[in-house]
């Protein structure tokens, strides 16, 4: 969780450092620094805080070379402060070195391979500077292959050593880490987007290849430190783009795009008026012969968009389905096998409990289905199959559009399902498919409707120090992810309930005044939803009701309503997390918060 960037050049490499990791600071954004070769050997600079603190810093100091390295980090080991930050350093100041990911043995290494040796900070890192030191004997390819010989966890790191004051040489293992050639040199970094101005192709390093970058070639070597060749992968400029478009926040571009991100997304699912999973190896056969039942495994949104497709699955499809939280399921020993089709959804790709649950579930023989917002990430690449969903990039750390287009592939999952199962009756296909084709027209009809609504119902909000979101069934679900979205970006304390759970303890806590969201889209319930929010009505709650275009009658007494346009039961989540997703934005918005930053929180999480 944390982000890399290297470059070798013919300029100064700073400026160079600072745009990437202004780029790589979704990755983590608790200190920074970056390190220099120059000709009085490696210079560094830190700071605690923000990237600008950094760009402040580098100035002061004139700080200049042609080759350099920087970091931006997620504290995992040692709290953020300006000696945790990287790059560390060895000792004798050969080597300096930035690390992503998570060195599990480095305490044992700490007692065995690096007896006696005193550490500065309280990172994992430091540790394997000091490796390098000890086993370095002139050649760093084998030094390096040595060292990662004796690590376990995951590690990106890019390496300045003093010898070779035109090189950088970088390895990775389970942490993403990718490698370009430009004219004068090159760069190194954690994802491609941040390059993408300077390359239009670039080589993912992983598995423990080491790769040495200079300012004429750029080689590559096997763990064990044999030379090999790697074909270069060409820059998706789409799946890339950083823009935020003259917005004030990248939330509110990504929420803006969510119709096109539904469209990209379903497009190709779609042939004919049919679902067509194509490279997606499910087939009736297996369907109706070997599938039993489907597992659903995420974190955080990923789950929340999981949850609403366990419960379409066992609805439409009769299989038994169950939506599993990732760091929990790959410790539990889960009960699955070749008869489970276990779906892991990232947006990232990246995340670390999704990735380890993947793992289990394929030694378990259960067949691997990924949802997955970003192609040559570690999940895309380790899945049988895949289904990407077309979001583009997404840079604000609350997610909105991925976990749109999660919830599009679901139901294009669950639709297939059900046919092979035989129990989608034709007419209901078509209806549903129409519906599935509509919902891009649909999401920019419910924020043209709500947008002003949830500027203006953020006065309130902003206020609040506790607020409760209840639903039923899908709309319990689209809840869920809305309390989230609300809790993250502006810190107000919020809770999820399945409404007809509040009155069993957590009833006692809405006092006059508390905001209460209701999400009253189900039909077939609506009177049961009613009920409970009389029940919190009573006791003065400030109550937003969410529903559809055909039940606004029924809560035209209420305030306070965002209104989505009718759909099919199936699809509702998608339109009632829009206006939520907005009201969590500008109620942020008034309380000044970090909104594309929350605080603690980083874009992708690969430590577990
Ligand atoms: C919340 C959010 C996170 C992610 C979670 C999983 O807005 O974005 O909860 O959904 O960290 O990340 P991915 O989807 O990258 O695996």
């Amino acid at each position: 969780m944390c982000g890399i960037i290297g470059r070798v050049g013919s300029d100064n490499v700073v400026p160079y450092l600072l745009n990437g990791l202004e780029c790589l600071e979704y990755r983590g954004y608790d200190s920074a620094g970056i390190a220099v070769h120059t000709e009085n050997g490696i210079s560094f600079c830190k700071t605690v805080g923000r990237l600008a603190g950094l760009r402040e810093k580098t100035e002061n100091e004139k700080t200049s070379g042609f080759v350099g390295i920087g970091h931006t980090r997620w504290a995992t080991h040692g709290g953020p402060t300006e000696t945790n930050a990287h790059p560390h350093f060895s000792h004798d100041r050969k080597f300096a070195l930035v690390h992503n990911g998570i060195i599990e043995n480095s305490n044992e290494l700490a007692e065995t391979e690096l007896a006696g040796v005193s550490f500065n900070s309280e990172t994992d890192t430091e540790k394997v500077v000091h490796l390098l030191t000890k086993y370095y004997n002139g050649n760093v390819v084998e030094t390096i292959s040595k060292v990662i010989s004796l690590l376990k966890g995951s590690y990106a790191l890019g390496i300045l050593c003093t010898d070779y004051p035109n090189t950088i040489f970088s390895t990775a293992m389970a942490s993403p880490m990718v490698v370009a050639q430009t004219q004068d040199g090159g760069f190194i970094c954690s994802d491609a987007g941040a390059i993408s101005a300077y390359s239009k192709e670039y080589y993912p390093v992983k598995n423990g290849e080491i790769c040495v970058l200079n300012d004429s070639s750029i080689s590559f070597f096997s763990p064990d430190g044999q030379p090999m060749e790697k074909q270069a992968v060409k820059i998706d400029v789409d799946e890339l783009t950083t823009d935020k478009q003259g917005y004030e926040h990248y939330m509110m571009l990504e929420m803006l795009q969510q119709p096109t991100a539904i469209k990209k997304t379903i497009m190709p699912l779609i042939k004919d008026n049919k679902i067509n999973l194509e490279n997606v190896d499910i087939t009736d056969d297996y369907i109706q012969n070997t599938l039993r039942e489907v597992v659903i495994v995420a974190c955080g949104s990923a789950y929340h968009a999981g949850v609403v497709g366990k419960q379409l699955i066992e609805s439409m499809c009769k299989i038994r389905a169950s939506a599993e939280i990732a760091s929990e399921f790959r410790y539990v020993d889960p009960l699955i096998d070749e008869h489970t089709l276990a779906v892991f959804i990232s947006q990232s790709g990246e995340t670390a409990d999704t990735l380890a649950a993947l793992r289990l579930a394929k030694q378990k023989g259960a067949k691997i289905l990924s949802i997955v917002n970003v192609s040559g990430s570690a999940i895309a690449n380790e899945s049988d199959n895949v289904i990407f969903t077309r979001a583009g990039r997404e840079v604000a750390v609350a997610t909105t559009k991925a976990y749109s287009a999660q919830l599009a592939v679901l139901y294009a999952l669950t639709l297939r399902l059900a046919k092979g199962k035989n129990m989608l009756a034709e007419d209901v296909e078509k209806k549903m498919i129409h519906e599935l084709a509509s919902l891009p027209q649909k999401i920019q009809q419910t924020i043209d409707k709500n947008i002003e609504k949830a500027e203006l119902y953020a006065n309130k909000f902003a206020e609040a120090t506790d607020i409760y979101y209840i639903g039923r069934r899908l709309d319990y679900a689209a809840s869920l992810e809305a309390s989230l979205k609300m809790k993250e970006i502006s810190y107000i304390h919020s809770e999820a309930y399945a409404a007809g759970e509040l009155k069993h303890g957590t009833l006692s806590l809405v006092d006059p005044g508390v905001p209460v969201v209701a999400l009253a889209g189900d039909a077939e319930i609506f009177g049961k939803t009613y009920s409970n929010i009389c029940e919190v009505l009573a006791r003065g709650a400030h109550m937003l009701v969410v529903t559809n275009e055909s039940n606004a009658e029924l809560v035209s007494e209420f305030e306070d309503t965002f209104i989505v346009p009718d759909t099919l039961p199936q699809f509702n989540v998608s339109l009632q997390i829009v206006p939520l997703q907005l009201l969590s934005y500008y109620t942020a918005k008034k309380k000044g918060c970090d909104i594309d930053k929350p605080k603690n929180l980083a874009k992708s999480v690969t430590v577990e």
